[in-house]
């Protein structure tokens, strides 16, 4: 089984991801989680990653696809994956149907966690005040052109998944307990497992 978690930041993506590895033996590839990693490594690339996204801009497709393509020919995605973050406008969405046309790769689920700006706002404030390592992306000002990026570049991927019918949007104003329960009540009816 393979999933998109779709959704602004701090909308709960790596949060639900979490659920969904343990329930479903899935493995998570967050393009974010895989773009910090390399910014650790104080290399060109590195240097010149950590600066888009101190900015809150999205990083080049080239970097991204690179990326992408390598993690997908790793044997451990056989059991299925979850995407946490990609893709993230239209070039990375028609590229991924390239790629999983080409590796024989079925994508099941596209799940849009659907939450307010104000809530997104308070959940990422209070993730900067209270986790013990802070993103540098997690400031009110970044954040703001995080959400900028996000309704121009992302939002438009809905349409491109709703056509194909593969698009479930998830109430995600509830408790992260009430939106996992709505993620795996629709993959539980669909894929017919208790
Ligand atoms: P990325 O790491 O993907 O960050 P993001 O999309 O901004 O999202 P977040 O990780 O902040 O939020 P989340 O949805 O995972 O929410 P979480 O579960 O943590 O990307 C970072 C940057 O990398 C981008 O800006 C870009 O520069 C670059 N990048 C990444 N992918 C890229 C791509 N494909 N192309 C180009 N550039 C790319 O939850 C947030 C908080 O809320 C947590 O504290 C959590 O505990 C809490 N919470 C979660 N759910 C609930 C709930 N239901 N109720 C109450 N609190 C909740
Ligand atoms: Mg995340």
């Amino acid at each position: 089984m393979n999933i998109i978690l779709f959704g602004a930041p701090g909308a709960g993506k790596g949060t639900q991801a979490n659920f969904l590895i343990k329930e479903f033996d899935l493995i998570q590839i967050s393009t974010g989680d895989m773009l910090r990693d390399i910014v650790k490594c104080k290399t060109e690339l590195g240097k010149k990653v950590e600066k888009i996204m101190a900015n809150g801009d999205l990083v080049s497709d080239d970097i991204i696809f690179s990326l992408i393509s390598n993690r997908l020919n790793n044997k451990d995605i056989k059991n299925g994956f979850i995407f946490d973050g990609f893709p993230r406008n239209l070039k990375q969405a028609k590229k991924l149907d390239e790629i999983i046309n080409d590796n024989n790769i079925h994508l099941d689920f596209v799940f849009h966690i659907d939450v307010d700006e104000e809530i997104l706002t308070s959940r990422i404030e209070n993730r900067a005040k209270y986790e013990i390592t802070t993103r540098k992306d997690d400031t009110s000002a970044v954040l703001i052109e995080r959400l900028k990026v996000y309704n121009r570049e992302t939002k438009p991927v809905l349409d491109y998944y709703s056509d194909k019918k593969i698009l479930n949007v998830i109430d995600g104003m509830g408790t992260i307990d009430e939106v996992s329960s709505s993620i795996f009540r629709i993959i539980k009816n669909d894929f017919k497992v208790d």
